[in-house]
């Protein structure tokens, strides 16, 4: 098989690129390692900057979007009794959105044959060839039979764990930088109303709490947990008694409780891989960076690497007009060390650091008393949230 792009995998970044580069004419094919079902029903973040819907926009992929999405003006610091809203709208005159990562994926998958994507889920053994050379290929096995796929590039979007960042640190060209953070978020989902119109962070004394949601009648909250607890050790009852202690007293409605749709722990890590090309290979997303979720920019980063990357290619194409390929790095890094800076720095302030003890706590509380009484630096908070400009 030939194509011009061969996109590895179909998370957000894959998908985004796809329809941004049939859009414009460019022949292109994703390979998925996952099936169609696994991809569609992965629970991620759900608050999406006006940088990922204006791609949506883009693409004319956002009809549900727009119906179900929820418009966000603002969102809370908490920390015991005390709520800080931070008025996105009135600081920034703009706001968030909240959907889901799951519809935005489904919606995208959906639009795809209509659109000549192909997707080919289920590839096994994917493999990157030649990204030095003029002729790179992607190889894999899908339904017993072997596929080579020669392409001009390579996106690698296949994440954190996919083998496109492994090609170039194979070839020696790693420059990363990483940090681990001692805790992980257990998450869960309900068919349950939300305990308060906007998010809250909160920065309790049992450590970090969020209450999120994804519409009017579904609840998605977080706790911090330590790095040893598993799933098992919070059962439903455990974990809703936690929440409604932090959140009742602090929320319009006080937390309703219902049946989990999913409950999992994620750690949390901040990484950049600067080495986002080499050759004829191009990464994009969760491949060349990680940020905690506190603020919700894992999602949004990646469709600004896509944004950078889609307009880089069609340059290409249409004026063979390189200049863009050789400046995506430097563009998408620019935006990504500001988002981590942003991401970090929330996570600093909102959890309880295992071996910190109250000196540090007093300077959470000072930043948090200068963030209640400063317009400025709610700005700065606001502006960021709702993601800086491309
Ligand atoms: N071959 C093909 N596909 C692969 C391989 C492989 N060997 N390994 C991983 N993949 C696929 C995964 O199955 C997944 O569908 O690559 C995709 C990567 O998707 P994501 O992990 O969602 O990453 P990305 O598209 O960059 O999206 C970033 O999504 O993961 C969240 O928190 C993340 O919000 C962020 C956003
Ligand atoms: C979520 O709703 O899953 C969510 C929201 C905000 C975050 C992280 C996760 O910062």
């Amino acid at each position: 098989m030939k194509t011009q792009v061969a996109i590895v995998g179909s998370g957000p970044s894959g998908l985004l690129l796809g329809h941004l580069l049939r859009a414009a004419g460019i022949d292109c094919v994703i390979v998925e390692r996952q099936g169609r079902a696994h991809v569609e029903s992965r629970i991620r973040a759900g608050v999406l900057e006006t940088v990922t819907t204006d791609l949506m926009h883009r693409l004319g992929i956002s009809a549900r979007m727009d119906a179900e999405g929820l418009i966000e003006d603002g969102f809370n610091l908490a920390d015991g009794e005390r709520l800080i809203r931070i008025d996105i709208k009135a600081l920034t005159g703009r706001h968030v959105m909240v959907y889901g990562q799951t519809e935005l994926t489904r919606d995208l998958i959906a639009a795809a044959p209509e659109r000549g994507l192909k997707i080919l889920f289920e590839a096994k053994d994917v493999a990157l060839h030649g990204v030095d050379g003029d002729r790179p290929a992607v190889s894999c096995e899908i339904d017993g039979e072997s596929l080579d796929i020669e392409a001009d590039f390579i996106a690698g979007c296949d994440g954190f764990h996919g083998p496109s960042r492994k090609v170039i640190v194979a070839a020696g060209h790693a420059r990363e930088y990483e940090r681990e953070y001692p805790f992980g978020w257990l998450g869960i989902l309900a068919d349950v109303p939300p305990c308060h119109p906007e998010l809250i962070y909160s920065n309790d004394p049992c450590g970090f709490a969020l209450a999120s949601m994804r519409s009017a009648t579904r609840s998605r909250y977080y706790i911090q947990v330590s790095l040893t607890e598993k799933v098992e050790d919070w059962p439903e009852d455990r974990l809703w008694d936690e929440l409604a202690r932090r959140f009742d007293p602090i929320s319009q409605h006080g937390v309703a409780r219902g049946p989990a749709l999913e409950m999992s722990i994620a750690p949390l890590r901040s990484y950049v891989f600067e080495t986002m090309r080499h050759g004829r290979l191009f990464l994009a997303g969760d491949a060349a960076h990680i940020v905690p979720p506190t603020g919700a920019k894992g999602l949004n980063l990646a469709a600004s690497d896509v944004a950078y990357l889609a307009d880089a290619l069609i340059a290409h194409y249409r004026s063979a007009d390189d200049r863009l390929l050789t400046l995506y790095e430097a563009r998408a890094l620019a935006r990504i060390w500001k988002a981590e800076r942003f991401s970090w720095y929330l996570t600093k302030l909102m959890h309880r650091f295992p071996g910190e003890g109250a000196f540090e706590h007093r300077m959470q509380t000072a930043e948090l008393d200068y963030v209640a009484g400063s317009q400025a630096m709610q700005k700065a908070i606001a502006e960021n949230y709702v993601g800086l400009p491309l």
